[in-house]
């Protein structure tokens, strides 16, 4: 059984409701915010997460102010500002400077699960009978809103046949993965087993690694890609091996105004997470350089090097 989009986020009334992820996989619990002021920190504080679905909270969030008469620049900017890498959030907001309306918000969540299911059935396309798919952090519908990126892909090609097993990085230091990807993987009743983010490696050598698949937060207009921490070292050991490495995102993820990853900003998150004892540095992302991606799909197809030339000009959008 999968989450309905509802269930992960939505606007009510009077409130922007999310599952809380940080409590999952061991409590399912709402979180209501009544305030863009309460969006911007269930965003900051990871209670909601994932490129796509922070955009659709952040899109409902600005829905909310409008509708309490709030100050629509002031709440605009502080949604704006609660997480700096993913582009999802910007494009997000600006969709709905014209019409910040419920109707907006819930149609641009709807187009994004949409997109989701699209390019699911693109990438499903690039998976070989039997395959064994790495993935890291979590692309599935809790972090879009419903339906996934890499995991929708994973799910797209499962359901074709196609996918042996899953290999599930535990994602540290807040494990997505062996918190929320094995999560939505067992409930969607997909072949799966966490693993040390170090073990990939020593997979890809036993030959046990045939397709790495990733979401991402930001890709630059020459395809350097801003994904989770974690994912730049496994497009390195992916190419070592000689496996594919593929990016699955919306166009709502495309920042044409990057020209490459290092326009790209880095979200620099507590040492606390790491450790609340020694000194810690915690970059939350990296960039994986586009030399080392085989192929970025999204909803409008599979797209590949050079991808300055191959990835869609036009941006998504959802009146
Ligand atoms: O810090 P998070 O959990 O928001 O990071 C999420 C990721 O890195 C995901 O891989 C990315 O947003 C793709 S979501 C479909």
């Amino acid at each position: 059984m999968e989450l309905e989009p509802e269930a992960i986020v939505r606007l009510e009334d009077d409130a922007v409701v999310v599952l809380d992820q940080r409590r999952l996989p061991d409590e399912e619990v709402e979180l209501r915010c009544t305030t863009a002021v309460e969006v911007a920190d269930a965003i900051r504080t990871l209670a909601v997460r994932g490129a796509p679905a922070i955009g659709v909270a952040a899109a409902y969030g600005l829905a909310l102010a409008a509708a309490h008469g709030e100050d629509l620049e002031v709440a605009h900017a502080l949604l704006a500002a609660s997480r700096p890498t993913a582009v999802n959030l910007r494009w997000a907001l600006d969709e709905m400077r014209a019409d910040p309306t419920a109707m907006r918000a819930r149609r641009l969540h709807r187009d994004e699960v949409e997109r989701c299911r699209r390019m699911g059935l693109h990438a499903a396309a690039l998976v070989a009978p039997g395959s064994r798919v790495l993935t890291h952090c979590n692309a599935g519908g809790l972090a879009t809103g419903g339906y996934g990126t890499a995991v929708g892909a994973i799910r797209a090609a499962w359901e074709r046949g196609l996918v042996e097993r899953v290999w599930v990085d535990e994602t540290r230091p807040l494990l997505q993965g062996a918190r929320l990807t094995a999560y939505e993987l067992e409930a969607l009743g997909i072949p799966y087993a966490v693993i040390a983010d170090s073990a990939a490696g020593a997979l890809m050598a036993a030959g046990d690694v045939d397709l790495v698949i990733t979401g991402a937060d930001r890709i630059a207009a020459n395809g350097d890609t801003a994904n989770k921490i974690g994912t730049y070292g496994l497009a390195v050991l992916a190419r070592h091996h000689g496996i594919p490495f593929v990016i699955v995102a919306p166009t709502s993820t495309l920042d044409p105004q990057a020209p490459n990853g290092a326009a790209i900003p880095i979200e620099e998150r507590d040492g606390a997470e790491l450790t609340s004892r020694f000194p810690a540095r915690n970059p939350a992302f990296d960039v994986t350089p586009a030399a080392l991606i085989t192929a970025i799909v999204t909803e409008a197809g599979v797209h590949r090097a050079p991808f300055a030339e191959t990835l869609p000009r036009e941006l998504a959008h959802s009146r």
